[in-house]
Formats: C-alpha cells, sequence, structure tokens
C-alpha cells in the first residue's frame, strides 16, 4: 500500500472521533488535506472549524465549511492533525509545513487531539526529523546560537515565511531523549515563537495507516 492510501485511510477514520455539530478543530498538511474532503462529505453534520493555518482555512471554506475564530468558540472538543515523528508516548515533532504555532494553540484549546498519520511516521527517538522551530526574525541568529550550544545544527528554511510573518529554523541532529524538557528549554530562549516538539500537549490518540491496516495508539 502506498503513502497517500495509508493517509487516507486514518483521515476516514478520524471521522469517527468527530462528534455531531462539531466544531472541528483542523491542522494542516497533506494527511489533514485528506481529512478536510472527508469532513466536507459531512459539512451538514458539522457546525464549523477552526483551522491551524491559511492554507487549511482556504481549504475548509473551498469545501463549504465555515471557518470561525478560535477566540469566539471556547473550548473545541477534538483537534485533527497529522505529525512529522510520532513516539511511543504519542510525543509528536511538527511543523513541516511550517504551521507550528497555530497548530499548538488549537492543539491546546481542545479536549482531544486525534493525531493521524502513516507508519513512516513512527519513531522510537525523536530527532531524525528535522525540528522546526518558529523565531521572530530580528532574533534569528541568536536563537541559531542557543540552538547550537544545545547540540542541534540549525538551519534557515530558505525563502518560507509563516502565516505569523516569521521564520523557521530546522534543527538537525537532535537526538530527543526528554521531549516534555527540551520543549521546555527552547521555548524559553528569548525570540522563539514556538518550537514544534508537541510533547506538554501531545497526541491523545494516534491513528497509524500501515501495510496491515488501521492502527489506534492507545
Ligand atoms: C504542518 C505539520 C504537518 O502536520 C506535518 O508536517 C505532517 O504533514 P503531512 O500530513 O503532509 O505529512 O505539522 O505544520
Amino acid at each position: 500500500m502506498n503513502q497517500d492510501s495509508k493517509k487516507k485511510m486514518v483521515a476516514e477514520a478520524a471521522m469517527e472521533f468527530i462528534p455531531e455539530g462539531a466544531i472541528v478543530g483542523v491542522g494542516t498538511g497533506s494527511t489533514v488535506n485528506l481529512f478536510i474532503a472527508c469532513l466536507a462529505e459531512r459539512r451538514d453534520s458539522i457546525q464549523a472549524a477552526v483551522s491551524s493555518s491559511e492554507a487549511s482555512s482556504a481549504l475548509l471554506r473551498k469545501a463549504g465549511i465555515e471557518v470561525l475564530d478560535l477566540n469566539s468558540t471556547g473550548t473545541l472538543d477534538v483537534y485533527v492533525d497529522g505529525a512529522d515523528e510520532v513516539d511511543r508516548h504519542l510525543n509528536l515533532i511538527k511543523g513541516g509545513g511550517g504551521a507550528l504555532t497555530r497548530e499548538k494553540i488549537v492543539a491546546a484549546a481542545s479536549r482531544k487531539f486525534v493525531c493521524i498519520v502513516d507508519d513512516t511516521k513512527m519513531v522510537d527517538i525523536l530527532g531524525a526529523f528535522p525540528l522546526p522551530v518558529e523565531v521572530i526574525p530580528m532574533a534569528r541568529s541568536y536563537v541559531a546560537r542557543q540552538l547550537v550550544a544545545l547540540g542541534g545544527t540549525p538551519e534557515l528554511r530558505e525563502g518560507f515565511i509563516t502565516d505569523n510573518g516569521n521564520e523557521i529554523l530546522d534543527v538537525h541532529n537532535l537526538k530527543i531523549i526528554d521531549p516534555p524538557a527540551l520543549e521546555s528549554t527552547i521555548n524559553q530562549i528569548s525570540g522563539v515563537v514556538t518550537v514544534g516538539l508537541f510533547a506538554q500537549r501531545r497526541a491523545d490518540i494516534v491513528l497509524i495507516g500501515s501495510d496491515t491496516g488501521l492502527k489506534r495508539v492507545p
């Protein structure tokens, strides 16, 4: 089975977690795009969506789904998003698509975070995928030096500006043994907007598409 079929499998499976009449938190990326297509088919049974990126907002609107401002909704029942890496404790690396800041906000404001991935994303230790860190542009070099001191090799994502007008450093060569601790440490560097480690608010459920079918953790 190819990667796209696995992504489609988990996108469809996530629909089981969407309550009738819900305002659904929607992530960003190719797996989520397939989830948005599933949501579109059931658009009359949901109320609206809160989106984590301009790209997802555009797709949702095109599908006829209303996109609400998080400030007007209160806590969401469920947030559905993909990930770049997932460990067995459901800690994540996210931000490959650059939407990590709004993703983290919507995840934090949701009761349940359902993460949808194909099995290539499952790892023993996070860090083979370069860790995205969104930075205020004037702090880029300072933050990069601090990340080097932590053992990483930061690389500016050339030509990329986030939906929030910031830049991204992709940090290579990290072996992330204690994800919540590293998340706190990087959060405390002045100029960091968001680190793409989702450990303090990790996924509650991970749906994994594999050759042998759908797997769910826990
Ligand atoms: C975007 C993300 C995505 O969830 C992550 O990059 C996975 O994307 P895809 O579903 O395309 O593999 O964090 O910022």
